[in-house]
C-alpha cells in the first residue's frame, strides 16, 4: 500500500481556514495563530527508508528511538506546528477521510495526553463545542479542553466522566437539547427510506431517548494505549481491553448518530471488536493511517452513526 500522505487539500477541505501555499518555516510557524497551525498540510511523504548498515549489536533501542524521531517527517511537523504529537496527523487523515466532527460539538478523547487530538477536535468544533480529555498520567491540556486524571479501566473512573459529561445536558451551544438535531449527521441518514414526517418523528424519539439516558456526546476518540510490553499478544489483548472500556461508554453516552474511533493493537481478538462495533454502529471502517508507522502493529477502528435502540448487552455480548 502507498505510503502518501493524503495531499493537503484532501486533508483540510473540511475546514475553511486557507491553506498554506508553501511548506511552513520554523520562522512562519512561530508567527502563525493556532487556529492556522491546524490547517498547515502534512509532510511530505515519508519516502521509504534506505537499508541501513548493519549497527554493533550495542546500538542502544533508545538512540534507535531517538534517530527515529529526529528523521521522521511527520514529528518535525508536528513540532512546526505546534501540534503536541504526530499522532494528530493521524486523525487529520481519518477525520479528512470520514468527517467526524461538526462545529458544536461535545468530544471525549480518552488516553489524551500529551494532547494533540484535543487540539484537532477543538479546532473543529469551535468555541461553541466542547472537549474533555481524560489520561492516566497528569497532563496540561491544550487551550479550550477540560481534563479529567484517571485510569479509565477502572469503574469509579468511568462514573467519574459519565457524571462530568451528563451536566452538559442543559448546556453550552449544541451540546445541549438541539444537539442530535443540529449535527446534520446520523439519525437523519438513518431515516431516508422513511415516509416525509416518519423520519423527524424518529429524530425526536431518538433525540428524547438520548436525553433520557444521558447520551450527550457526539464524538468518542480513544487513542489509549499501555505501554507496551514486547510481548505482542499481551500488547494486543491489553489494546482491546481499552476498546472495550472505550465501546461500554460509547453506548452510555454517544447520542444516537454519534461518532466512535478507537486505536487497537492487531490480533486475533480484533474480528470480536469489530463486530461488537458493527452491532452499535451503521458503518464500521478499519483504518491504517499513512501516518501510522507501517512496523506498528496499531490500527483504528472507526463506528458511524451510533444506532439508536441497541440494549448494553446486544452491543457488547
Ligand atoms: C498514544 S498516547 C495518546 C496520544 C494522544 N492521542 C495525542 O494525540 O496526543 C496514549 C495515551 O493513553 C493513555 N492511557 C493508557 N492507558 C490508559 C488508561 N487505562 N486510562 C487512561 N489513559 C490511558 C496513556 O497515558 C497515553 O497518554
Amino acid at each position: 500500500m502507498s505510503a502518501r500522505p493524503l495531499c493537503a487539500r484532501s486533508l483540510f477541505r473540511a475546514t475553511p481556514l486557507p491553506l498554506p501555499t508553501s511548506t511552513p518555516t520554523t520562522a512562519k510557524c512561530a508567527r502563525a495563530a493556532f487556529p492556522l497551525l491546524l490547517s498547515t498540510p502534512p509532510p511530505p511523504p515519508p519516502t521509504p527508508l534506505p537499508l541501513q548498515p548493519h549497527r554493533p549489536s550495542s546500538s542502544s533501542s533508545s538512540t534507535r528511538w531517538r534517530t527515529r524521531q529526529t528523521s521522521d517527517p511527520y514529528t518535525k511537523s508536528s513540532k512546526l506546528s505546534a501540534l503536541k504529537s504526530r499522532a494528530a496527523y493521524k486523525l487529520l487523515e481519518i477525520d479528512a477521510r470520514h468527517r467526524l466532527f461538526a462545529p458544536g460539538q461535545s468530544v471525549v478523547d480518552l488516553g489524551y495526553a500529551p494532547g494533540s487530538w484535543s487540539q484537532v477536535a477543538r479546532n473543529r468544533v469551535g468555541d461553541g463545542g466542547r472537549v474533555v480529555g481524560i489520561d492516566v498520567i497528569p497532563a496540561m491540556p491544550p487551550r479550550g479542553v477540560s481534563a479529567l486524571q484517571g485510569d479509565f479501566l477502572s469503574e469509579g473512573v468511568q462514573g467519574r466522566v459519565r457524571e462530568f459529561v451528563r451536566e452538559w445536558r442543559g448546556g453550552k451551544g449544541r451540546g445541549g437539547e438541539g444537539s442530535v438535531l443540529e449535527s446534520g449527521r446520523g439519525v437523519e441518514e438513518v431515516g431516508e427510506e422513511a415516509e416525509e414526517g416518519d423520519g423527524e418523528k424518529r429524530v425526536s424519539a431518538a433525540r428524547e431517548a438520548d436525553l433520557l439516558h444521558g447520551r450527550v456526546v457526539d464524538v468518542v476518540l480513544s487513542d489509549m494505549m499501555m505501554n507496551t510490553s514486547g510481548n505482542p499478544f499481551r500488547d494486543h489483548v491489553g489494546s482491546i481491553d481499552l476498546c472495550m472500556a472505550a465501546l461500554t461508554f460509547c453506548h452510555d453516552c454517544l447520542r444516537t448518530g454519534g461518532h466512535f474511533l478507537c486505536k487497537f493493537y492487531q490480533g486475533p481478538e480484533d474480528k470480536d471488536l469489530e463486530n461488537r462495533l458493527k452491532r452499535l454502529f451503521e458503518k464500521v471502517h478499519r483504518i491504517k493511517p499513512d501516518s501510522s508507522r507501517k512496523e506498528s502493529r496499531e490500527s483504528y477502528f472507526v463506528g458511524l452513526r451510533r444506532k439508536a435502540d441497541v440494549s448494553k448487552e446486544e452491543a457488547l455480548r
